[in-house]
Protein backbone atom coordinates (compact mmCIF):
# COMPACT_ATOMS: atom_id res chain seq x y z
CA UNK A 1 0.00 0.00 0.00
CA UNK A 2 1.38 3.63 -0.97
CA UNK A 3 1.68 6.11 2.33
CA UNK A 4 -1.18 8.13 2.69
CA UNK A 5 -0.03 12.10 2.46
CA UNK A 6 -0.55 13.49 5.57
CA UNK A 7 -0.53 17.45 6.74
CA UNK A 8 -0.28 18.52 9.80
CA UNK A 9 -1.38 21.64 11.63
CA UNK A 10 0.65 23.12 14.35
CA UNK A 11 0.59 26.87 16.38
CA UNK A 12 3.91 26.37 18.83
CA UNK A 13 6.57 23.96 20.22
CA UNK A 14 5.56 21.17 17.68
CA UNK A 15 6.82 18.16 19.87
CA UNK A 16 3.94 15.61 17.99
CA UNK A 17 4.67 17.06 15.18
CA UNK A 18 8.57 15.84 15.60
CA UNK A 19 7.22 12.25 16.53
CA UNK A 20 5.25 11.92 13.48
CA UNK A 21 8.11 13.00 11.09
CA UNK A 22 10.35 11.19 12.93
CA UNK A 23 8.41 7.48 12.19
CA UNK A 24 7.52 8.83 8.55
CA UNK A 25 11.25 8.49 7.63
CA UNK A 26 10.85 4.88 8.20
CA UNK A 27 9.99 3.48 4.45
CA UNK A 28 7.64 0.93 5.56
CA UNK A 29 5.49 3.52 7.74
CA UNK A 30 2.08 4.34 5.95
CA UNK A 31 2.14 7.62 5.97
CA UNK A 32 4.67 10.43 4.52
CA UNK A 33 4.35 14.20 6.04
CA UNK A 34 3.90 16.32 2.82
CA UNK A 35 3.38 19.61 4.56
CA UNK A 36 3.20 21.46 7.76
CA UNK A 37 1.23 24.56 8.01
CA UNK A 38 1.29 27.12 11.37
CA UNK A 39 -0.87 30.18 12.03
CA UNK A 40 1.89 31.76 14.19
CA UNK A 41 4.68 32.77 11.96
CA UNK A 42 7.20 32.00 15.02
CA UNK A 43 6.35 28.30 16.31
CA UNK A 44 9.14 26.14 16.73
CA UNK A 45 7.56 23.56 15.19
CA UNK A 46 8.31 25.26 11.60
CA UNK A 47 12.07 25.60 11.98
CA UNK A 48 11.57 21.65 13.10
CA UNK A 49 9.48 20.46 10.18
CA UNK A 50 12.14 22.71 8.19
CA UNK A 51 15.47 21.20 9.67
CA UNK A 52 13.74 17.74 7.74
CA UNK A 53 13.01 19.09 4.37
CA UNK A 54 9.39 19.38 4.98
CA UNK A 55 7.52 22.08 2.81
CA UNK A 56 6.32 24.78 5.57
CA UNK A 57 3.40 27.34 5.15
CA UNK A 58 2.98 29.75 8.12
CA UNK A 59 -0.55 32.01 7.43
CA UNK A 60 -1.20 35.04 9.70
CA UNK A 61 -5.11 35.51 10.16
CA UNK A 62 -4.36 38.81 10.43
CA UNK A 63 -4.10 38.91 6.64
CA UNK A 64 -7.35 37.53 5.61
CA UNK A 65 -10.94 39.48 6.28
CA UNK A 66 -12.27 36.60 8.02
CA UNK A 67 -11.85 33.09 9.43
CA UNK A 68 -13.63 31.55 6.33
CA UNK A 69 -11.19 33.41 4.39
CA UNK A 70 -8.45 31.84 6.18
CA UNK A 71 -9.47 28.29 6.51
CA UNK A 72 -10.30 28.28 2.51
CA UNK A 73 -6.71 29.55 2.14
CA UNK A 74 -5.63 26.45 4.14
CA UNK A 75 -7.85 23.66 2.71
CA UNK A 76 -6.71 25.45 -1.24
CA UNK A 77 -3.06 24.22 -0.15
CA UNK A 78 -4.12 21.18 1.54
CA UNK A 79 -6.08 20.39 -1.93
CA UNK A 80 -2.99 21.62 -4.12
CA UNK A 81 -0.72 18.78 -2.17
CA UNK A 82 -3.29 16.25 -2.73
CA UNK A 83 -3.33 15.91 1.63
CA UNK A 84 -5.44 12.68 2.28
CA UNK A 85 -4.82 13.20 6.38
CA UNK A 86 -4.63 16.39 8.15
CA UNK A 87 -3.29 16.09 11.29
CA UNK A 88 -4.13 19.22 13.88
CA UNK A 89 -1.23 18.88 16.69
CA UNK A 90 -1.78 21.80 18.85
CA UNK A 91 -3.02 23.95 16.35
CA UNK A 92 -5.07 26.21 18.56
CA UNK A 93 -7.35 27.97 15.95
CA UNK A 94 -10.90 26.20 15.73
CA UNK A 95 -11.46 25.42 12.22
CA UNK A 96 -14.93 26.33 10.39
CA UNK A 97 -17.89 23.88 9.62
CA UNK A 98 -16.77 24.50 5.78
CA UNK A 99 -13.47 23.18 6.46
CA UNK A 100 -14.44 20.51 8.61
CA UNK A 101 -17.27 19.04 6.11
CA UNK A 102 -14.95 19.13 2.97
CA UNK A 103 -12.37 16.96 5.33
CA UNK A 104 -15.52 15.05 6.66
CA UNK A 105 -13.21 11.93 8.28
CA UNK A 106 -9.66 12.84 7.28
CA UNK A 107 -8.77 15.78 10.38
CA UNK A 108 -7.70 13.53 13.46
CA UNK A 109 -6.87 15.72 16.61
CA UNK A 110 -4.84 15.13 19.85
CA UNK A 111 -6.28 17.18 23.12
CA UNK A 112 -4.36 16.48 26.12
CA UNK A 113 -7.34 14.91 28.66
CA UNK A 114 -9.29 11.60 28.80
CA UNK A 115 -12.49 13.14 26.61
CA UNK A 116 -15.20 13.94 27.38
CA UNK A 117 -13.61 15.40 30.37
CA UNK A 118 -11.69 18.96 29.99
CA UNK A 119 -12.27 19.77 26.48
CA UNK A 120 -11.04 22.87 25.39
CA UNK A 121 -7.67 24.98 27.39
CA UNK A 122 -6.01 24.32 30.62
CA UNK A 123 -6.63 20.81 30.91
CA UNK A 124 -3.77 19.76 33.26
CA UNK A 125 -4.58 21.96 35.80
CA UNK A 126 -8.48 21.37 35.96
CA UNK A 127 -7.83 17.79 36.58
CA UNK A 128 -5.22 18.48 39.04
CA UNK A 129 -7.89 20.74 40.91
CA UNK A 130 -11.00 18.43 40.46
CA UNK A 131 -8.00 15.83 42.43
CA UNK A 132 -8.63 13.50 39.80
CA UNK A 133 -6.13 10.40 40.26
CA UNK A 134 -5.29 9.85 35.90
CA UNK A 135 -5.15 11.70 33.26
CA UNK A 136 -4.23 11.17 29.68
CA UNK A 137 -4.64 12.19 25.91
CA UNK A 138 -7.08 11.40 23.57
CA UNK A 139 -6.80 10.91 19.40
CA UNK A 140 -10.03 11.66 17.65
CA UNK A 141 -11.84 12.67 14.24
CA UNK A 142 -12.32 16.26 14.36
CA UNK A 143 -16.12 17.92 14.49
CA UNK A 144 -18.07 20.30 14.16
CA UNK A 145 -18.01 20.46 18.00
CA UNK A 146 -14.67 21.23 19.56
CA UNK A 147 -13.39 18.18 21.40
CA UNK A 148 -16.28 15.85 20.87
CA UNK A 149 -15.92 14.20 17.60
CA UNK A 150 -15.66 10.39 18.30
CA UNK A 151 -12.78 8.77 19.70
CA UNK A 152 -10.06 6.58 18.46
CA UNK A 153 -7.75 6.20 21.06
CA UNK A 154 -7.14 7.00 24.82
CA UNK A 155 -4.48 6.73 26.67
CA UNK A 156 -3.76 7.00 30.84
CA UNK A 157 -1.57 8.01 33.08
CA UNK A 158 -1.71 8.71 36.87
CA UNK A 159 -1.80 12.05 38.82
CA UNK A 160 0.71 12.11 41.77
CA UNK A 161 -0.22 14.02 44.90
CA UNK A 162 1.75 17.44 44.46
CA UNK A 163 1.58 17.01 40.44
CA UNK A 164 2.18 20.29 39.24
CA UNK A 165 0.55 21.54 35.85
CA UNK A 166 3.69 21.42 34.19
CA UNK A 167 4.76 17.58 35.94
CA UNK A 168 1.88 16.63 34.47
CA UNK A 169 1.72 17.61 30.93
CA UNK A 170 5.24 16.46 30.56
CA UNK A 171 4.14 12.97 31.45
CA UNK A 172 1.21 13.34 29.22
CA UNK A 173 3.20 14.32 26.61
CA UNK A 174 5.24 11.68 26.31
CA UNK A 175 2.52 9.47 25.91
CA UNK A 176 1.02 11.74 23.50
CA UNK A 177 4.03 11.18 21.19
CA UNK A 178 3.47 7.43 21.43
CA UNK A 179 -0.65 7.93 20.58
CA UNK A 180 -0.42 9.61 17.55
CA UNK A 181 2.28 7.70 16.15
CA UNK A 182 0.29 5.02 16.85
CA UNK A 183 -3.41 5.98 15.83
CA UNK A 184 -1.80 8.22 12.33
CA UNK A 185 -0.19 4.59 11.49
CA UNK A 186 -3.79 2.43 11.90
CA UNK A 187 -5.62 5.27 10.03
CA UNK A 188 -3.22 5.23 7.20
CA UNK A 189 -2.74 1.62 7.04
CA UNK A 190 -7.02 1.60 6.54
CA UNK A 191 -6.71 -0.11 10.23
CA UNK A 192 -9.29 2.39 11.89
CA UNK A 193 -12.42 3.26 9.89
CA UNK A 194 -15.49 5.27 10.31
CA UNK A 195 -19.02 4.72 9.12
CA UNK A 196 -21.31 7.32 10.76
CA UNK A 197 -20.43 7.96 14.31
CA UNK A 198 -18.63 4.42 14.93
CA UNK A 199 -15.21 3.58 14.51
CA UNK A 200 -14.09 -0.03 13.12
CA UNK A 201 -10.64 -1.07 14.15
CA UNK A 202 -9.72 -4.44 12.34
CA UNK A 203 -13.17 -4.69 11.28
CA UNK A 204 -14.44 -4.61 15.44
CA UNK A 205 -16.94 -2.01 16.31
CA UNK A 206 -14.85 0.37 19.37
CA UNK A 207 -16.36 1.48 22.71
CA UNK A 208 -17.18 5.36 22.54
CA UNK A 209 -13.66 5.57 24.40
CA UNK A 210 -11.76 4.45 21.22
CA UNK A 211 -8.94 1.75 21.38
CA UNK A 212 -7.32 1.79 24.85
CA UNK A 213 -3.57 2.69 24.33
CA UNK A 214 -2.23 1.16 27.59
CA UNK A 215 -4.30 -2.07 26.91
CA UNK A 216 -2.37 -2.02 23.02
CA UNK A 217 0.90 -1.64 24.57
CA UNK A 218 0.28 -4.65 27.18
CA UNK A 219 -0.19 -6.61 24.55
CA UNK A 220 2.70 -5.62 22.41
C1 LIG B 1 -0.14 19.08 23.07
O1 LIG B 1 -0.21 18.75 24.43
C2 LIG B 1 -1.50 18.91 22.42
O2 LIG B 1 -2.24 17.82 22.92
C3 LIG B 1 -2.16 20.21 22.82
O3 LIG B 1 -1.16 21.18 22.67
C4 LIG B 1 0.11 20.57 22.91
C5 LIG B 1 0.99 20.85 21.71
O4 LIG B 1 2.30 20.44 21.96
N1 LIG B 1 -3.30 20.48 22.02
C6 LIG B 1 -4.36 21.14 22.48
O5 LIG B 1 -4.45 21.56 23.60
C7 LIG B 1 -5.46 21.34 21.45
N2 LIG B 1 -6.72 21.50 22.10
P1 LIG B 1 3.31 20.25 20.77
O6 LIG B 1 3.21 21.53 19.92
O7 LIG B 1 4.64 20.12 21.42
O8 LIG B 1 2.89 19.04 20.00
Amino acid sequence: MSKKKVAILISGRGSNMEALIKVCQDASFPASIELVISNKKEAYGLEIAQSYGIQIQSLNRKNFPNDNEFDNKISAILKENRIEIICTAGYMKILNADFISMFRDKIVNIHPSLLPKYPGLNTHLRAINAKDKKSGATVHFVTEELDSGPIIMQGSVPIFSNDSSEQLSRRVLEIEHKMLVTAISLICAEKIKKRKDTIYFENKKLSKKGISFNHLMEQR
